[in-house]
């Protein structure tokens, strides 16, 4: 088997965008973490993918929920990607988000996204120390003229 660092370091080289992946807890508050790895999945529905590491304190609230919003970051967010890669339980103090229309999914980051998704929830795969969480897209948009983010070896850059 591949060295874990490795392993690491040839992921590293595939870039990728930066999503801060949100939900409501229970106590209808915030919850969240940054993720790299995010994707489409299909068109016809229209589908998503996230993998969550199984000890993410977000978790529980996606699962309850049922829901969650994929929060595609804007270039020159670097604070909020690292701030929503913490463990602080106020990580969303005096950032701005909004109640998706649909009543699914977790808090819209909006001045910080370069577009979002709204989804459901279809299935949760387990896969390794992570969860494959597959959802159904009900909600998006994208803002015209805001480039997103991109992470690549550790770096965040703009496009
Ligand atoms: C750029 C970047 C990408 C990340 N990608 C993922 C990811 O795809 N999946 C994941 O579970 N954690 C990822 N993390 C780590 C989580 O953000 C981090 O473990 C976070 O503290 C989890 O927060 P939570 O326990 O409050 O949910 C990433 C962190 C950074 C900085």
């Amino acid at each position: 088997m591949i060295d874990p660092q490795r392993f690491r370091e040839v992921m590293a080289s595939f870039p990728s965008g930066v999503v801060v992946l949100t939900a409501f807890g229970l106590d209808s508050l915030p919850r969240g973490l940054t993720v790299s790895a995010f994707c489409a999945v299909s068109l016809g529905p229209p589908l998503a993918l996230a993998c969550i590491d199984k000890t993410s304190n977000t978790l529980p609230a996606v699962q309850q929920a049922g829901s969650f919003t994929a929060n595609i970051l804007a270039a020159g967010r670097e604070q909020l990607a690292r701030r929503m890669a913490s463990k602080l339980s106020d990580k969303f103090d005096g950032i701005a988000w909004r109640r998706p229309e649909s009543g699914q999914g977790g808090p819209i980051l909006e001045v910080d996204a370069a577009a979002y998704a709204v989804c459901t929830l279809t299935q949760t795969i387990e896969a390794g120390d992570h969860w494959i969480l597959l959802g159904q897209v009900v909600e998006g948009e994208q803002r015209e003229g805001v480039s997103p983010m991109i992470f690549s070896r550790r770096g965040y850059f703009g496009l």
